[in-house]
């Protein structure tokens, strides 16, 4: 059912773009109003992945990251599956890894970012998101800010290595 509102969704975008009516077109539809022009709602439904080996596989974990005070780090198939590789056999992330970060301000549901990066044929793709604004990232693309505090991660993830 979920596809499909997707589906639904990414159609009344279709139609609303070359009316150049953007604001108006997508202020009417609800869920995943960007209609998979943004990573982050392509993966609608990421809370119900599996969570980051390790350090963070706990919800709500203590992060000194700057994020938020607690964070929860989501992963998709690809990098669970990338997980059971046999050890030193990755020396970096498949195409298709998706992380997903909810970055929250307190352990009471104040949410405060959520941060993205998704491995493509040309290496990571970020997005961060302030709390308020889940339609439209603050960062995009390959910010340095970004890349440059993940350089020291295992292949640019710092919360958990490759295996
Ligand atoms: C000052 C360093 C720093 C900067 C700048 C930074 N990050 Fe992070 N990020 C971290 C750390 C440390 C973690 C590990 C988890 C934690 O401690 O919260 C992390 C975790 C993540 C994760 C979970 C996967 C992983 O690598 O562990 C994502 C996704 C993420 N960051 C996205 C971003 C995006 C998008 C930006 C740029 C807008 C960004 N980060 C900028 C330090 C940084």
């Amino acid at each position: 059912m979920a596809h499909h509102r997707l589906a639904a969704a990414a159609l009344v975008v279709l139609f609303a773009l070359p009316l150049g009516a953007c604001a108006d077109g997508a202020g009417d539809s609800d869920g995943a109003t960007a209609g998979g022009a943004t990573l982050l709602a392509e993966v609608a439904g990421y809370r119900e992945w599996a969570r980051a080996p390790g350090d963070f596989a706990a919800p709500l974990n203590p992060s000194s990251g700057p994020h938020g005070s607690f964070v929860d780090i989501y992963i998709n198939d690809v990098v669970e599956q990338a997980l059971l590789a046999e050890p030193d056999t990755l020396d970096a992330w498949p195409v298709g890894s998706i992380i997903v970060k909810d970055g929250w301000e307190d352990d009471e549901g104040t949410l405060r970012f959520v941060a993205l990066m998704e491995k493509t044929e040309d290496g990571w793709y970020w997005e961060e998101y302030a709390d308020d604004d889940l339609e439209s990232p603050l960062y995009a693309g390959t910010p340095s800010a970004c890349v440059i505090c993940h350089a020291e991660g295992s292949d640019s993830v710092r919360a958990f290595a490759l295996p």
